[in-house]
């Protein structure tokens, strides 16, 4: 079977030109005679890909020097666990906005660690999130070690589409689906994390972007392995790194430069958007995204057909078409499109022709 294209919403795409040179340096990395997972993480041939890889992010995100940037293992919830234990002290309180699953998921993680409130929620009355809180609703309490929230709800398909503005709070945002889609400033968080498994490479892996003032916080007693500080003065070494996912995630990074960095990327992404939500919208009600349109993600697209009957006709025609992962996630039902950066346009055209097609065929 020939590569499909693929609408996963993680571990998903990858950039062919990516999986071509892992391919062609597989058996031999660069006349190491070994391949770049078989080879020690403090020789000087990996060393070399890991002093790249976070020079290529830096330049893609212009991240400052005054920040550190950790490459970890374990995704993103080990480090929801992490950020309390890291950033607060004991019993202090810390505040989450919650739109959607994983920023509840992130409460979950925090709660055994610190003192934490929702301040902003945006789950309705029927257990369905469709919107964001707006940072001008959000009440910080007073004495916090952070702020969570999560500008991209991959699950929901809910994105904020501008950054917050909250220069008395240290912001900490799960960019698990969002990183590398868009330009940001830094500057404006404290802490940027994100699994590796959407626009940065495969799973295995989670970037920490961290103020480095943030890591002389005392945080609460905890083994050193869970001590940011450590992992950011040894290079993200003090113990043995994913290497092979570093790697592939180093790729990307050239992959992302060479297609005109993350403002290039961003108006490939806006306009795949806007063609997909347009053909949902103009669809007569035969497909359906309830997500209200301040807060519609770039990169996650969630849709329901007006008879849920017609689903599974859909999936396989979709299959057979070429066009794979496009089942909703169980939470929310229906079909998701994730339209990552790794996602060409040609990619949601094929979508788009298919869903017109399928209408045709049972509208
Ligand atoms: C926004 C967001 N946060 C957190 C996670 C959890 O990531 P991991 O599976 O790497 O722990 C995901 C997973 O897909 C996600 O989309």
């Amino acid at each position: 079977m020939a590569r499909q294209y693929n609408f996963a919403a993680g571990p998903a795409a990858l950039p062919e030109p990516v999986l071509r040179r892992a391919q062609a340096e597989l058996l031999d990395y660069r006349d190491e005679g070994a391949s770049a997972m078989e080879i020690s993480h403090r020789g000087k041939a990996f060393i070399e890909i890991a002093e790249r890889s976070e020079r290529n992010l830096r330049a893609l995100l212009s991240i400052p020097d005054d920040y550190a940037v950790l490459f970890l293992q374990g995704g993103a919830t080990v480090q929801q666990a992490l950020l309390p234990l890291n950033l607060a002290a004991p019993g202090q309180a810390v505040d989450y906005v919650v739109t959607g699953h994983w920023g509840a998921t992130a409460v979950k993680e925090a709660q055994p660690s610190a003192d934490v409130a929702v301040i902003a929620n945006s789950k309705t009355a029927d257990g369905q999130y469709c919107d964001i809180v707006p940072y001008a609703e959000w009440a910080p309490r007073e004495g916090t070690a952070y702020l969570h929230y999560t500008p991209n709800e991959t699950i929901h398909g809910i994105e904020f589409l501008d950054e917050p503005d909250l220069p008395d709070q240290v912001v900490v945002a799960d960019m698990s689906s969002t990183l590398l889609s868009r330009p940001i400033d830094v500057r404006r968080y404290g802490v940027i994390y994100a699994g590796a498994q959407k626009n940065i490479g495969p799973s295995g892996l989670v970037v920490v972007i961290v103020r480095r003032d943030l890591l002389e916080r005392a945080g609460q007693p905890r083994a050193p392995i869970f001590h940011w500080k450590r992992h950011a003065d040894t290079g993200s070494m003090l113990n043995t790194p994913p290497t092979l996912a570093w790697y592939l995630a180093g790729l990307v990074f050239e992959w992302a430069l060479e297609q005109g960095g993350v403002a290039a990327l961003a108006k490939v992404n806006a306009n795949k958007a806007a063609d997909l939500y347009a053909a949902i919208d103009g669809s007569g009600g035969f497909y359906r995204n309830s997500v209200a349109p301040r807060a519609r993600s770039w990169m996650n697209v969630p849709f329901l057909l007006h008879d849920p009957a017609l689903e599974s006709a859909f999936l396989t025609g979709a299959d057979q078409a070429g066009l794979r992962a496009l089942k909703g996630h169980r939470a929310v039902g229906g079909m998701r499109a994730s339209i990552y950066n790794a996602v060409p346009a040609e990619a949601v055209a094929a979508l788009i022709a298919y869903m017109k097609d399928f209408q045709q065929r049972h509208g």
